[in-house]
């Protein structure tokens, strides 16, 4: 038989969806399980973006667009990205990709050579599909942890501290999955510091969640200066416009952007020309659907952390951002003798019907931070209520 290569049998995923197997099959067997797990919103996407779809379908939007994407959507995500970020950004500068998703790999493999030592440092807990791109891409992935004393923002000095001459890439991810945690003004600030003094090392600023900030004012580190030029921005129609499915992102860099397209020529050609035109509208068209969702997403956050608190053994810090809680449950572990989060959540999904996702499924566990679990709150207020009071009820029956 012929061989997998070692890069293919090593290719990490996203637990999310091996999560999610799971729990349909238990739902296939009959099971009563309310879950938590995928990172989504749960919403239709708005109605005038689907007519925008439904028109370009029928004007015949039918083949290969320009692999940067049509100029309409360069133009409407320059304006909508500089626009948040108090920046003037030249539409020849933005991409446009299946997804935001492919831009970690692009920058990666624009960013450093493969084999060779280069390091790349990225947020840990974080985004599964960071360490596993920069493995698949031949670099090294060093990470960077983060603290539940700050918010889930990591200390500058520990930055510095993992910075050696290899390092090539630094990716930040705010708000962040799947902490909900966000890098303030003052945060990012004191990493544009750090990073005045190593000018080598791109940035990657992972910003999809830009549009669900619940406090204070979004802060790119793209805006201060000295930054733009080195770091690329990247943001989507995934979570703000409900489009997970239409796959449409777009990244922004001065310096990269011509290597972006001729990644994208080799791999995709282009985004999906139809999707395309629907992005166009939800960037240019009436923004009262995402207002509304954000709201209920805010709402939602409220209402499961304040639930999350009153269950023993847990405790949740208020995320600033996103659609993720991430309660620490070690004292809850301790008192149902599960050794780990991971044996909690497979308890809660296989005795409670309470599907989470465990901090192991976002890189090895923090040293000194505890054990946490993940919920998505992209679902319903009774789910939510429903699905916390389940977890409350476990761990009083299983207290020891
Ligand atoms: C941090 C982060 N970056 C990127 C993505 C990918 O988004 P997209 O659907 O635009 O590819 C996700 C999706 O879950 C995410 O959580």
């Amino acid at each position: 038989m012929p061989k997998i290569s070692r890069r293919t049998s090593d290719l990490g995923t996203e637990n999310a969806f091996v999560v999610l197997a799971e729990v349909n099959e238990l739902i296939r067997q009959g099971r009563d399980v309310i879950s938590f797990c995928i990172g989504q919103p749960d919403f239709h996407t708005p109605l005038n973006i689907q007519d925008a779809a439904v028109k370009a379908i029928r004007e015949g939007r039918h083949g290969y667009t320009p692999s940067a994407g049509i100029p309409e959507l360069r133009a409407a995500a320059a304006k909508d990205m500089g626009g948040l970020r108090g920046l003037s950004i030249d539409p020849e500068h933005v991409v446009v990709g299946a997804g935001a998703k492919p831009f970690i790999a692009y920058t990666i493999l624009c960013t450093t050579d493969y084999g060779v030592g280069d390091e790349v440092i990225y947020p840990n807990p974080g985004f599964p599909i960071y360490e596993s791109q920069i493995l698949a891409c031949g670099a090294v992935p060093v990470p960077l942890y983060l603290r539940e004393a700050r918010d889930f923002a990591f200390d500058p000095a520990d930055l510095e501290a993992r910075i050696t001459p290899k390092t090539k890439l630094l990716i930040l991810n705010s708000p962040q999955n799947p902490t909900g945690g966000i890098l303030t003004k003052k945060d990012l600030e004191e990493i544009a510091a750090v990073l005045r003094r190593h000018p080598d090392i791109w940035i990657y600023a992972d910003e999809i969640y830009s549009r669900l900030l619940y406090q204070g004012e979004f802060a790119s580190i793209a805006s201060l200066p000295g930054m733009y030029e080195r770091t690329i921005i990247s943001d989507g129609a995934s979570k703000t416009w409900a489009m997970t499915g239409w796959r449409i992102g777009y990244a922004s860099s001065p310096v990269l952007a011509p290597q972006f397209v001729r990644w994208v020529t080799n791999t995709d050609s282009c985004a999906s020309h139809i999707s395309q035109w629907a992005a166009v509208e939800a960037l240019n068209g009436s923004q009262e659907e995402p207002r509304k969702m954000r709201a209920s997403f805010l709402a939602r956050r409220d209402l499961i952390v304040g639930l999350l608190n009153r269950v023993p053994g847990v405790t949740c810090k208020l995320p600033g951002g996103a659609f993720y809680a991430w309660p620490n449950v070690t004292e809850a572990c301790r008192m149902t003798g599960a050794k780990d989060s991971e044996e909690l959540r497979k308890r809660l999904l296989n005795e409670a019907g309470v599907a989470v996702l465990a901090d192991i499924h976002f890189g090895a566990r923090v040293p000194d931070e505890g054990q946490h679990i993940r919920f998505s709150y992209a679902a319903s207020n009774k789910a939510i209520e429903d699905g916390v009071a389940r977890m409350a009820d476990f761990i009083r029956k299983n207290t020891r």
